[in-house]
């Protein structure tokens, strides 16, 4: 798996967005206002193709943007006397979808700019067609866990980012039981909160268990914000010295089995009915965070959704890529938890994705500095934890999923739609009249290599795992 053997159908055209919307400085209300930084040098103009993805079809036609909006949508056939004077962007036959959300990204900035940081990563998100990215609260230093180091992740931000960005705030144990504290995260503009059930691997990201998730959900219920949740839960385990190579892939999975997924939505979802209507928390909503094992774990969300519990799931390209019994030894790009398990798992994942039963996609992109992913020991066991491929979601999702029959309109519900819903955009994640003129342009017939002629923005294009 040499990041150059993978060939991958599309071609980003480097267009898009014709404005961005520069969120984190107005997020107190939901409501983000316009800071015009359009990268096309209109402000009234109308981009033409024969394939544009809205909810109701595919298009031939064009989109009449004005200030940043959608201001209207018209047929081929019918675009005669419409378009004016304004200048036209033909595209030809380059698909014209919304920009992608990704609501789940560790941009690693302030405090471990090392790692990532904000103009990288959002160069990386906007070159893979990436329009809005919702920031983390943990990796950077500190963790946004208060009103005051929100306010550090806004300053690091301004001025330093290429796409629009919101930020999650983190529910810990510190500020699980303060409401008042986790208030002033809201109202300061957190999207949302976003917590764990295991270790997180940060000192200062402490993990939360039910009753710390049962405070934080009847807060967010006034907000009728979300809760994200890396639903694993830490079992005994015991490795046989000698036996359990560190550096084989086989000893990782071993170690976080898809049982600790079970257990910590077993456990998430006896809280999460309180978000019923009806319920004390209704309002809040539970979102779970990167689904890896489509078995148990799947049936039991499935049933909370039947109960009319307020729950949506997510799972990331690298479950839907990758299986287990393809990570050669040694290969710590793979590495992250929950953990890429095996073959049928992952056509298991397709099936759900394809079904509805999961929500959306997300990357958990989660770098690091090259040095903590231990490629020369190679020991699966102490490497960092963290799959690096914010640029090439898309093009992953789309080749990968060919086999399973993804379409356009699937690809703009998982990535556009869904996410805007999730993290309250609902400005955005549509081609529709009103909405922000968010828009990405690409050739999905079109094939690439990812080799050292491809331009890469992560700040470590060596860890990525694509
Ligand atoms: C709750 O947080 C506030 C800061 O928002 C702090 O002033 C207060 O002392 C905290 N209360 C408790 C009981 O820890
Ligand atoms: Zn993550």
């Amino acid at each position: 798996m040499e990041s150059g053997t993978w060939r991958l159908i599309l071609s980003l055209i480097p267009l898009l967005l014709s404005l961005l919307f520069i969120v984190y400085s107005n997020y107190s209300s939901s409501k983000p206002t316009t800071s015009g930084c359009s990268l096309l040098p209109h402000d009234h103009y109308w981009i033409a193709s024969k394939r544009i993805v809205t909810r109701h079809e595919i298009l031939s036609g064009a989109v009449e943007i004005n200030g940043g909006s959608i201001i209207s949508l018209v047929k081929e056939k019918d675009w005669q006397g419409k378009i004016k004077n304004e200048p036209v962007i033909d595209y030809g036959e380059a698909v014209v979808m919304p920009g992608l959300i990704d609501v789940h990204a560790h941009l690693d900035d302030p405090g471990r700019t090392e790692w990532e940081g904000f103009p990288s990563g959002t160069k990386a998100a906007a070159a893979g067609g990436i329009t809005t990215l919702i920031d983390m609260p943990l990796n950077s230093f500190p963790s946004t866990v208060s009103e005051e180091t929100l306010k550090l992740k806004k300053e690091a931000a301004k001025g330093r980012i290429f796409v629009n960005v919101g930020f999650w705030g983190g529910l810990v144990p510190e500020n699980a039981f303060n409401a008042s504290m986790l208030e002033g995260l809201l109202n300061a503009g957190a999207l949302g909160l976003k917590s764990f059930m295991c270790p997180s691997g940060i000192n200062d990201f402490p993990m939360t268990d039910a009753t710390h998730i049962k405070e934080g959900l009847s807060v967010l219920a006034k907000y009728k914000r979300p809760l994200l949740v890396h639903a694993e839960k830490q079992q005994e385990m015991e490795l046989k010295d000698g036996v359990d190579d560190p550096r084989s892939y086989s000893t990782y999975l071993k170690t976080r089995p898809a049982s600790w997924e079970e257990t910590a939505i077993r456990e998430l979802l006896t809280v999460a009915k309180d978000t019923r209507i009806g319920g004390p928390a209704e309002g809040a909503h539970v979102h779970i965070v990167h689904l890896s094992d489509s078995q148990s774990s799947l049936e039991l969300i499935k049933e909370a959704k039947n109960n009319g519990d307020s729950v949506t799931v997510e799972t990331c390209p690298h479950y839907l890529a990758f299986s287990a019994e393809e990570i050669p030894d040694g290969d710590t790009r793979f590495k992250c938890s929950p953990p890429i398990r095996d073959a049928s798992n992952k056509e298991k994942l397709w099936e759900a994705l394809m079904d509805g039963d999961i929500d959306l996609l997300s990357s958990d992109h989660s770098p690091s500095v090259p040095e903590l992913k231990l490629f020369e020991e190679g020991d699966f066991l102490r490497a960092w934890g963290g799959i690096s491929s914010l640029q090439f979601v898309l093009p992953i999702t789309w080749s990968y999923g060919i086999k399973y029959g993804v379409t356009l309109e699937k690809l703009v519900s998982w990535w556009s739609e869904k996410p805007a819903k999730l993290a309250g955009q609902d400005l955005k994640g549509e081609i529709a009249i009103g909405k922000h003129a968010d828009i990405v342009v690409w050739e999905p017939e079109k094939e690439f290599d990812l080799d050292e002629n491809h331009a890469v923005h992560v700040k470590h294009p060596s860890i990525s795992a694509v």
